[in-house]
């Protein structure tokens, strides 16, 4: 099996976020992807739920999966948006080693995915060698709650012993990922912090745009 492989996490997370979509997650995903433009670069695009939320400034999108029973989840969604004309490049990588030359992309999508890579920063640092200069970033990304909330509390709980990353597909629920798109010199002063999912520990999430 394939390093990146959670086969039971895909089964699980295909059918959460297919009730997202339902919810108010496809909006929120809308929301996120109304400023992204030009060249789309998605990191960990999952089963593509995003792809059906890709605004018309947006001339072609490469999706960067490394998980092949994600990827074999997301190829309704793929050929659904080449139909609509979208041109789609979806590549077995991972973000920490983009297959992608300098300054080639126009905007990034971050979309629960920094919670699950082995290094944000190496991710981030490859994202701005990629992200030509006046580009945008996008983040839909559960993050670390306040001190002293229950959230904060409940996801210290889980967090302990490895059992929400050994459960979750290694999605860690206490990342500081507004810190570390500062440090890696992305403007996420604007970014929100809203609760969304009705998953409590995954609930405190950063959405909004920002840029390089
Ligand atoms: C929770 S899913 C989110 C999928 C999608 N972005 C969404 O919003 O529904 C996290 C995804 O990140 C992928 N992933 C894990 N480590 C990664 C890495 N180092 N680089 C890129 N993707 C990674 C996983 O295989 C998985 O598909």
């Amino acid at each position: 099996m394939a390093a990146h492989d959670h086969p039971i996490f895909t089964l699980l997370y295909r059918g959460v976020s297919e009730l997202g979509e339902h919810a108010s997650l496809g909006a929120t995903r809308s929301e996120v992807l109304a400023q992204a433009h030009g060249r789309l670069l998605i990191v960990g695009s999952g089963p593509g739920h995003d792809l059906d939320h890709v605004p018309a400034a947006v001339t072609s999108v490469v999706a960067i999966e490394p998980s092949p029973s994600m990827r074999a989840a997301s190829l309704p969604r793929v050929h659904a948006a080449r139909s609509r004309g979208l041109e789609v490049e979806l590549v077995d990588a991972v973000g920490e080693q983009l297959p992608l030359p300098d300054d080639s992309v126009d905007s990034v999508l971050f979309a629960y995915v920094l919670c699950s890579v082995e290094s944000m920063e190496q991710v981030l640092a490859e994202t701005r060698r990629v992200l030509r200069p006046e580009g945008t970033v996008c983040v839909l990304e559960h993050v670390r709650a306040a001190p002293g909330t229950w959230t904060d509390r409940l996801q210290r709980v889980v967090s302990v012993g490895g059992v929400w990353p050994f459960l979750m597909g290694g999605c860690h629920c206490r990342r500081d990922t507004r810190g570390a798109l500062a440090a890696a010199g992305f403007h996420v002063e604007s970014l929100a912090e809203r609760t969304l999912a009705s998953v409590p520990v995954v609930g405190w999430t950063l959405v909004g745009a920002g840029r390089p």
